[in-house]
């Protein structure tokens, strides 16, 4: 499992959360591909098993069987401590829900990955990134500050900072109007094209998800269909 034109590779992944009756079975059998440099969107009904898929995928939740391989590594045999560190640098995430560090400014949320995957200008690669996202002045505020938008747009800039080699964004334009959505689109598009960045993007909006290569929907956590783009 180290092709590297193979970015993400899952077998029979099953999720099931909760204990004795309350036990649910969230993903039930995802077999999925996905191509070194590929963008897939992510589509389906709410409660469908979207940001469940991305959790395991990305590291942040333990699948509870199958296998997954994320750039060759086996995440299904790492414990959550390694998980964090196979992650770090490498793959960026930008949650439904956007967990800035509430006792931090916008431009040290951005800042720490970068100093954690090792870049030596962290503040001023930070700094940047935010500019991008249009939000150079509002670096020194903390998120109970910032709007939700604005959250939205430093979780996209800390995600993209360090260049993961892939990205996983949980309907990042969700709280943008339509002209900054737009824009925070052109600059995680661009920035694909730049660094050959894997991405995998989940949207409730068909427009958006025919400008990735690829197209999945779930359905009741399974993949229920799987196509090429229009
Ligand atoms: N910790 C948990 N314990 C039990 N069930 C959970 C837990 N977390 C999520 N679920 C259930 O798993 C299902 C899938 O949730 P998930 O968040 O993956 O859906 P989604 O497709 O991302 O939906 P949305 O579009 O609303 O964000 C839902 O029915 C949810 O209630
Ligand atoms: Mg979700």
């Amino acid at each position: 499992m180290t092709d590297p034109h193979i970015a993400i590779h899952a077998r029979d992944v099953t999720l099931s959360l909760g204990s004795g009756e309350k036990r649910v079975a969230i993903l039930r059998g995802i077999d999925l591909d996905v191509a070194t440099g590929e963008s897939v969107a992510l589509l389906g009904a709410s409660g469908s098993g979207k940001s469940s898929l991305m959790a395991v995928l990305a590291g942040l939740e333990r699948a509870s069987g199958g296998t997954i391989h994320v750039s060759g590594t086996d995440f299904s045999s790492l414990d959550e401590d390694a998980l964090a560190i196979a992650r770090r640098g490498r793959i960026g995430i930008v949650l439904q829900a956007f967990h800035l560090l509430p006792t931090m400014t916008a431009l040290e949320n951005v800042a720490v990955p970068l100093e954690l995957s090792g870049a030596p200008d962290a503040f001023a690669r930070a700094a940047a990134e935010l500019e991008a996202v249009g939000l150079g002045h509002r670096l020194d505020h903390y998120p109970v500050q910032l709007s939700g938008g604005e959250q939205q747009r430093v979780a996209i800039a800390r995600a993209i900072g360090p260049r993961p080699a892939l990205l996983f964004a949980d309907e990042p334009t969700g709280n943008l109007d339509a002209a900054t959505g737009a824009a925070v689109l052109d600059l995680l598009f661009a920035r694909r094209a730049e660094t050959g960045t894997t991405l995998l993007m989940i949207t409730h909006d068909p427009a958006l998800a025919d400008r990735c290569d690829r197209v999945l929907e779930m359905r009741d956590g399974r993949i229920a269909t799987d196509r090429r783009a229009a």
